[in-house]
């Protein structure tokens, strides 16, 4: 292992040679969400019928809760889109999930809400997940306690156990300090099958909490105003099986008009639900890119100059945190200067220091980035820390000069279905080395001429 800068670099492992430089064009596919399909599989768990659920993605998340689901004796039956689920032979002592899984997978904590739902008893290792901060899970907790749960934490686990003796949560008003999307699905599945009313104040409003909603409405459940900062949950006393298809992930969706952007290509994705894209498409539209929308189908045209925006992450309906490092790989080639505001995560510009080493003109204090777009940026060895910044990385490699490596595809495969073969089908030259001898690698730059030039326009189609 050697170290390329601020993120160590691990040439034995698998990475990506992208080739800088290159126009796109043509149509991309947006898979299914990623974080609704994984909360889907976790409210499989609230009933003992079948579920079916369709558009979801192939992704190494998406296998690490199919093996959480297989531990808890589920059935799953998965093809390259969908997953059929029976968990009728959840067993009714205490759970004990694996640390394994759990730590490998923040999402897979909200298993906690729906087991507890289901048989009264779990016992749960704290979550892992993506470096991006501590990430605590006080608000899930608070909720799961306000429904009557007795909930401890034991060393690395959380155990929790209804108090009744029917075993049954209690509906109860729960006023969240933080909008969570986590905590807010953790309490709405757990309030499906508690006995009376539960009203969550403060709720998330991601459209992935309203697409759980409506999966679990379809089961049975008797849930109001998700989408909304208040949401209403009358206890039902089961819930069935149902079909589902999860809605198109609209980070991929906005990390695909980002690559439009920033490589001044036009580009049509689909299929997109635009209302879910509304502060991205508004912000990309200040930075002079104009969008032809029909139906689920968007064609993005950027301006050949993309001008400098400021953007100030926060829960949605605001700039998705999840989207930062996309965005701001974006404007390190944008005319101008801006101001990029992390709020949601407090460890989420990781990424500054590498593209830093490309040419990027940042000053970052804090959470708080000062990003000056610069002409051109050069190729180099880079790392993703974690998801959405891998995907930033592929994407400002995509417009320098020269050929980059990029490390971290254990991150990327975690969110990002066939990333690499969807842009080389419209353009990119992007290579996967499965390389197994980092010795024999060599780093190089590439002599060709990169066509882009990113202030002046000039050179780019
Ligand atoms: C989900 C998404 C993630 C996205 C994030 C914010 C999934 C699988 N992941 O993550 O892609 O970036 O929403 O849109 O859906 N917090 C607390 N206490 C808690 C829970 C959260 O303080 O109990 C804090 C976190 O530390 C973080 C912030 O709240 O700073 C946002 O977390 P949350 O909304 O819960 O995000 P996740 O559900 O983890």
């Amino acid at each position: 292992m050697h170290s390329v800068g601020s993120i160590s670099s691990d040439l034995t492992k698998p990475y990506l040679k992208v080739e800088g430089g290159r126009c796109l064009s043509g149509s991309l596919k947006v898979s299914g969400a990623k974080n609704s399909a994984l909360v889907l599989m976790a409210a499989s768990l609230l009933t003992k019928e079948t579920i079916e659920l369709n558009n979801v993605p192939e992704l190494t998340d998406i296998d690490v809760m199919t093996e959480l689901l297989l531990s808890t004796s589920a059935e799953v039956q998965r093809t390259k889109n969908q997953l059929i689920v029976n968990t009728r032979s959840l067993d009714s002592e205490t759970l004990k999930l694996p640390y394994k899984l759990v730590h490998a997978l923040r999402a897979s904590f909200v298993c906690l809400g729906p087991i507890l739902a289901r048989i009264g008893e779990v016992q749960i290792p704290l979550p892992g997940g993506c470096r991006i901060g501590s990430r605590p899970v006080d608000e899930h907790i608070k909720g799961l306690q306000a429904l009557g749960a007795n909930v401890t934490i034991e060393g690395e686990n959380v155990i929790a156990k209804t108090k009744s003796p029917n075993k049954k949560l209690v509906g109860a008003k729960i006023n969240l300090d933080y909008e969570s999307v986590g905590a807010t699905e953790t309490i709405l599945m757990a309030a499906t099958l508690a006995d009376g009313c539960t009203i969550i104040k403060n709720a998330a409003k991601e459209p992935e909490i309203q697409d759980l909603a409506n999966f679990l409405n379809k089961m049975g459940a008797k849930i109001q105003g998700a989408g909304s900062s208040t949401i209403t949950i009358e206890g039902v006393n089961s819930l069935k099986g149902c079909k589902h298809q999860v809605i198109p992930d609209r980070i991929e969706a906005g990390t695909f008009l980002i690559a439009a952007a920033i490589t001044r290509s036009p580009l049509t994705i689909s299929p997109i639900i635009p209302e879910h894209l509304s502060s991205v498409l508004s912000k990309l539209k200040e930075c002079g890119c104009v969008f032809e929308q029909s139906n689920d189908e968007l064609k993005i045209i950027p301006s050949k100059v993309i001008q400098a925006v400021d953007i100030t992450t926060n829960p949605f309906p605001g700039f998705p945190t999840d989207l930062q490092a996309p965005f701001m790989a974006l404007m390190s080639t944008a005319e101008g200067i801006c101001k990029i505001k992390e709020t949601v995560f407090e460890k989420r510009m990781q990424h500054v220091g590498e593209f830093k080493r490309m040419g990027s003109k940042i000053n970052l204090c804090s959470n708080t980035a000062i990003v000056k777009g610069v002409k051109k940026l050069h190729a180099t060895s880079l790392t993703g820390g974690d998801l959405r910044s891998s995907a930033a990385m592929v994407l400002v490699s995509l417009v320098a000069k020269g050929t980059s490596i990029v490390q971290g595809l254990e991150h990327l495969d975690r969110g990002y279905e066939d990333f690499e073969k969807k842009l080389n089908n419209i353009g990119a030259n992007i290579l996967r080395v499965n390389n197994s001898d980092g010795k024999k690698f060599s780093f190089y730059k590439k002599k060709s001429e990169a066509k882009h030039n990113f202030s002046s326009g000039s050179e780019v189609a």
